[in-house]
């Protein structure tokens, strides 16, 4: 089965460009569900220039099937993760003056201290993945540190255009497959829109994929529930065509 991951992080975003209470991420969960969401995502930031500690904890409550939250290493957001104890929580690398996530984290280069946090969340009992770019060594290395699953970065993916494109979805293919063999289950997510989606989706074994801003764009024009079940709709084409393939 391949989960759709709804992030709804651009729903505080613009909560937040005027810091009243609408548009409610906490609303934007049930709606999304309805439109078919299988897990609710969301990044608590340490600037926390979208979701706030209330959503989080909020939505905790009132997400019982699927919450992902995505977060850095940073001790204050760890304890509030362990504390509210998401079903997953997924590890992401974060810089104050980026716009988005850019890069993935680097777990070659820091494997100690991802470990460190790793072994603290899943001592609280959440499953841990780790948002990295679709190298083999990261795989390998993400491997080695036990957690459940990875997020490979479609970033540069969803960037690119003609020949690049598809040597970038080289990329995420043989990346999965290195996960596959290292047994780590496999996500993908960053930049995915209804028109890039199939490939990711076909992609073999791919478990959950994490969409957000073109989603909520969507939204504005036909409505979160119509939004989320039209991206559910691409998903499961794609995988209609690759069972038939
Ligand atoms: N996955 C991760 C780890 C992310 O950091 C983000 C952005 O918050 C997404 C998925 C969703 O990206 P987008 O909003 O471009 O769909």
């Amino acid at each position: 089965m391949l989960r759709l991951g709804v992030n709804i992080d651009h729903v505080a975003t613009l909560r937040q460009a005027r810091r009243t209470y609408e548009p409610d991420p906490v609303t934007a969960a049930a709606i999304a569900k309805l439109g078919g969401a299988d897990v609710i995502t969301v990044h608590l930031r340490e600037d926390r220039r979208h979701i706030q500690d209330r959503d989080l904890r909020l939505l905790r409550q009132t997400v019982p099937y699927g919450l992902n939250l995505e977060l850095s290493c940073a001790e204050e957001i760890l304890d509030i993760a362990i504390e509210v104890c998401p079903d997953q929580a997924t590890l992401v690398p974060e810089r104050r003056e980026e716009v988005t996530t850019e890069g993935g984290l680097d777990v070659v280069s820091d494997p100690d201290r991802i470990a460190q946090v790793v072994h603290r969340l899943q001592g609280a009992g959440i499953a841990v993945s780790l948002f990295i770019d679709p190298d083999e060594a990261q795989v390998r290395q993400a491997a080695a540190l036990g957690v459940e699953a990875v997020e490979l970065h479609t970033g540069a993916y969803a960037l690119a255009t003609g020949r690049e494109a598809e040597r970038e979805l080289k990329r995420l293919l043989s990346a999965a497959a290195v996960c596959r063999d290292v047994g780590l289950h496999l996500h993908a997510g960053h930049g995915l829109t209804y028109d890039n989606v199939a490939p990711v989706a076909r992609i073999p074994m791919m478990r959950e994929l994490n969409i957000g801003h073109s989603i909520v764009s969507r939204a504005v024009f036909v409505g979160l529930q119509e939004a989320v079940a039209q991206m559910k709709h691409a998903m499961e084409t794609a995988l209609l065509q690759r069972e038939m393939s």
